[in-house]
């Protein structure tokens, strides 16, 4: 089954325990949680007692999205605050393969990430060992950026060779989604699609979730 995640980057940071209680109304099972660090990427987010803060409100499993460059340092910390399930960049990583089993070890689920620019092939090392892999469709640093097409064909090459190796990893898309582009993201072979300023700048964002989950189920029908 697809899932929508809603970013909570887009959410209302003075309310945004009221934004997560819309989001488990509409059903979702997983929220993704951007983390910045003004130095991977040039923009400043939040850090582990926020985390804490949103685990201590919800039961929803926590995708903490790392686009830092002390992923090594952090990973543990945002886990020990309550992230289910934890991604660093390809290109932050010098030590992908040891930052993977670490993640693993401290108890959550280890995803790796490229940035628009780097090729599905920086990961073939990898691929056996990493539970998820987070196809960036927008540059990160900022929501709200339009989604770039060609990122699809990265998550059709990741869904074949899934197909051939018979590795388990699943496969996640991140920027510029929404209700106009999920059927084409689902179909390509996007298993998590993470949507934030779709979501959060409409007019009734329930509604805008239901129905991504309803394209997404609708899509998911024509791949199978
Ligand atoms: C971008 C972040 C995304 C962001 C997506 O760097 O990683 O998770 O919240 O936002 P939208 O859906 O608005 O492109
Ligand atoms: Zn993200």
């Amino acid at each position: 089954m697809v899932e929508i995640l809603p970013s909570l980057l887009s959410a209302n940071f003075a309310r945004l325990g009221d934004d997560i209680a819309r989001m488990e109304r509409a059903g979702v099972s997983m929220l993704h949680v951007d983390v910045m660090d003004g130095h991977f990427v040039p923009n400043l987010t939040l850090g582990p007692p926020v985390v804490k803060s949103i685990r201590k409100v919800t039961k929803l499993t926590l995708d903490v999205h790392l686009m830092i460059t002390a992923a090594d340092r952090y990973a543990p910390v945002f886990i020990e605050a309550g992230a289910d399930q934890v991604s660093v960049h390809q290109e932050a990583c010098p030590h992908l393969d040891r930052t993977l089993r670490m993640i693993q070890s401290e108890g959550a689920l280890a995803g790796v990430v490229i940035n628009p620019s780097t090729p599905v092939s920086a990961l073939e090392e990898v691929l056996e060992l990493a539970d998820y892999v987070l196809v960036m469709s927008v540059n990160p640093g900022f929501g709200g950026q339009q989604f770039l097409r060609h990122t699809l064909r990265k998550v059709e090459a990741l869904a074949a060779r899934r197909r051939s190796s018979g590795a388990t990893f699943r496969i996640e898309m991140d920027g510029g989604l929404g209700p106009e582009n999920i059927a084409d993201a689902v179909r390509a072979g996007c298993d998590w699609a993470v949507a934030g300023s779709s979501i959060f700048g409409s007019e009734d964002p329930e509604t805008t979730v239901k129905r991504m989950q309803q394209l997404a189920r609708e899509a998911t029908a024509v791949r199978a």
